[in-house]
């Protein structure tokens, strides 16, 4: 059996790959350009394959892209919650693992245990593709950098500041991109919201230009693009009082995004809570791109499910 080509966290990804896919994704999203929504790709090189799209967790992003994507590209999807699988009421996750690899084609998973994802990887002879865990995000992003690129060109050698909570999935999984695409990654968070140790320890291994600085508005000088996120990811729902309150100083304000380079832009993966993380205005503003953000979820995960099935063009 050849090793099927699982999508679980950036930190395992070749760079040359991840550039590939979102070469594809680019070249993918101005070729649909005037075709509706629900219409096929021009190749639809997944024709006859099933996606299996289990979430454990709400969502609004990866679940609806993950199905329209799939669809555009020829396949077909089911959509399973953890809840209405065996798997609700205690079956291994290894046993769904090599059933569901009797009947579809891919599976693509959200739930808070990266452990439970890798053992559902293990043991499952088809691609399986990381929807979020409390550990990362990495199909966020593909889209963020593709996002940042459409609009601010290469994003080697440039300055991404994160300001909020930095111990979630998607900041682990900035600083794992920053990595592999050679930016630097510039995290600004209050005590005891910072990144897991080994997360720490995967940095300082690979050489990440990594700055931590805690001052926000010495954080975001330089920066090319905002970056924040919820204050309170799923599954961390226990301290929301606490979170608020230690996290308010790292609200992204207007005051904030004029201190960082003039053609600065505002990201956020949301979904958003505007007077939380950011003010309105921010998000709402000239200088926010997540809008354009949250579609290209749609196209990149389609050049992520073509790699996964060997089936990624050249762009
Ligand atoms: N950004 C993101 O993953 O959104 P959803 O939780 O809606 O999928
Ligand atoms: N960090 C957020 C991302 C949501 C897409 C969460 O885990 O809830």
């Amino acid at each position: 059996m050849t090793t099927p080509k699982h999508f679980l966290d950036l930190a395992d990804m070749d760079p040359g790959e991840l550039r590939a896919m979102i070469e594809v994704a680019k070249k993918w999203k101005n070729a649909r350009a005037g075709l509706d929504k629900g219409v096929p790709d021009a190749d639809p090189i997944l024709e006859g394959k099933i996606l299996a799209l289990i979430f454990e967790q709400v969502s609004t992003r990866t679940r609806v892209s993950f199905d329209v994507g799939m669809r555009q590209l020829g396949g077909t999807t089911m959509y399973l919650t953890g809840s209405e699988l065996q798997l609700g009421r205690g079956e291994a996750v290894s046993d769904t693992g090599k059933v569901l690899s009797r009947f579809v084609d891919a599976i693509t998973i959200r739930t808070l245990s990266h452990d439970y994802l890798e053992e559902l990887a293990e043991n499952s002879s088809i691609p399986v593709i990381n929807s979020l865990t409390r550990r990362s995000h990495p199909c966020q992003l593909m889209a963020d950098v593709m996002t940042y690129e459409e609009k601010k060109g290469d994003i080697k050698g440039a300055t991404v500041t994160w300001l909020g909570d930095a111990n979630n999935n998607v900041a682990t999984s900035w600083v794992h991109m920053a990595k592999k695409f050679d930016f630097t990654m510039r995290l600004s968070f209050a005590s005891g919201y910072g990144p897991d140790n080994e997360v720490l320890s995967w940095a300082a291994d690979n050489n990440v230009k990594l700055e931590i600085v805690s001052n926000p508005q010495e954080a975001v000088d330089g920066a090319d693009t905002v970056v924040t996120d919820t204050w309170v990811s799923l599954g961390d729902e226990e301290d929301v009082f606490v979170r608020h309150r230690r996290l308010a100083p790292y609200q992204v304000t207007d005051k904030l995004m004029a201190a960082a380079k003039p053609d600065a832009i505002f990201m956020h993966c949301l979904p958003a809570h505007r007077g939380e993380e950011m003010t309105a205005s921010v998000i709402d503003g000239p200088q926010s791109v997540v809008w354009d953000e949250a579609e290209n979820r749609l196209h990149a995960q389609k050049a992520v499910l073509a790699w996964c099935f060997d089936k990624l063009p050249a762009a």
